[in-house]
């Protein structure tokens, strides 16, 4: 009999053999910025996490400091929106302005923006609109305009979250003639249809106005069809690759961290947040043993790094 628990034996000898480890130094914070004053809103499906306005964003950005959060992720809630998202690429947006703000203020802070559509357009969408038909390449323009007004803002990392075809390449080319040829990207590559996605359309007030996402982000049924999106944001020039959600979606990350070298990032997002809120609340599981245990099973798929809005959480934790 091989007597496997002989390295359980105690927490010196579980810890010698241990194969995984999270650290804060893994982990980014998304952060919502709202156009306005003195606002410090709760969005209601996840305790905790608050739409900042501008001039109370430091709140925030120095408990992210002091935590040593490598990363934020930003998130920018326009008051005007209209068909073209035209806020997503106005050089004086709330996210430029707030990215502007973050690098001014916090320059060791690594600054990644999101570059989408949905948060700006008055359909919601991810896209420009036509019929009811979520148009290609008509929107890669715009998505490149974005992406090259947020580098210009300061942003060290582009990462596109809208699923078009083609968008990386439109956009490295972009950034590249703008003189951004030092900025990476870090695109949604395998980024599914899902309905873990709900708070967050609470939290950027996104949620499409009519229909679904489907016909661009991924199909939750469908694991090859992930590798060959990954596969085609790498020839077009990803730097990085974002999985998302995390939870669910464990065996995408195994594969990709089988088939390629790039860092692979997890997006623990919005609704895995809510879930395990909504049963610690209740006092029906243990927060923190949950949110590790999450953490370590998206690092032991082979993800390098996580997006989580358990981080300053999980930070404070880790301090104790
Ligand atoms: C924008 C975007 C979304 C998320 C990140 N970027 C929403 C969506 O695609 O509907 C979701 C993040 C989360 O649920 O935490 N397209």
């Amino acid at each position: 009999m091989m007597r496997l628990r002989k390295l359980r034996s105690s927490e010196q000898l579980r810890s010698f053999v241990r194969e995984t480890e999270v650290n804060v130094s893994d982990l980014v914070y998304p952060i919502f910025v709202i156009e306005g004053e003195n606002i410090k809103s709760e969005v209601p499906s996840m305790p905790n996490i608050f739409q900042y306005s501008l001039d109370r964003i430091d709140e925030e950005l120095d408990r992210v400091e002091a935590a040593k959060i490598p990363a934020v992720l930003i998130f920018g809630i326009p008051s005007h929106k209209d068909e073209r998202g035209s806020e997503a690429y106005n050089q004086n947006g709330i996210t430029q302005r707030a990215i502007r703000h973050i690098k001014d203020k916090y320059p060791y802070l690594l600054v990644i923006a999101d570059v989408c559509l949905c948060e700006y357009t008055s359909h919601g969408h991810c896209g420009i609109v036509c019929k009811g038909e979520i148009l290609n390449d008509e929107t890669l323009p715009l998505l490149s305009a974005a992406a090259v007004s947020l580098a210009e803002a300061g942003a060290d990392i582009i990462a596109p979250s809208d699923m078009m075809d083609g968008r990386v390449a439109s956009i490295r080319q972009a950034l590249d003639e703008n003189g951004y040829i030092n900025t990476p990207i870090m695109s949604y590559a395998a980024k599914y249809a899902s309905a873990f996605y709900g708070p967050f359309r609470d939290a950027a007030g996104s949620a499409p106005h009519f229909g679904d996402r489907k016909s661009y982000q991924m199909d939750p049924a469908n694991a090859r069809e992930a590798m060959r999106e990954i596969e085609e944001d790498i020839n077009e020039g990803a730097d990085m690759i974002i999985i998302k959600p995390a939870l669910a979606y464990g065996d995408i990350t195994e594969r990709a961290r089988r088939r390629f070298d790039l860092p692979l990032i997890a997006y623990n997002v919005s609704g895995e947040y809510a879930m395990v809120k909504a049963a610690a609340a209740n006092g029906w599981i243990d927060e923190r043993r949950i949110v590790c245990e999450n953490l370590l099973s998206m690092k032991r798929a082979g993800a390098d790094r996580i997006i989580t809005y358990h981080a300053l959480d999980f930070a404070g934790w880790i301090d104790e």
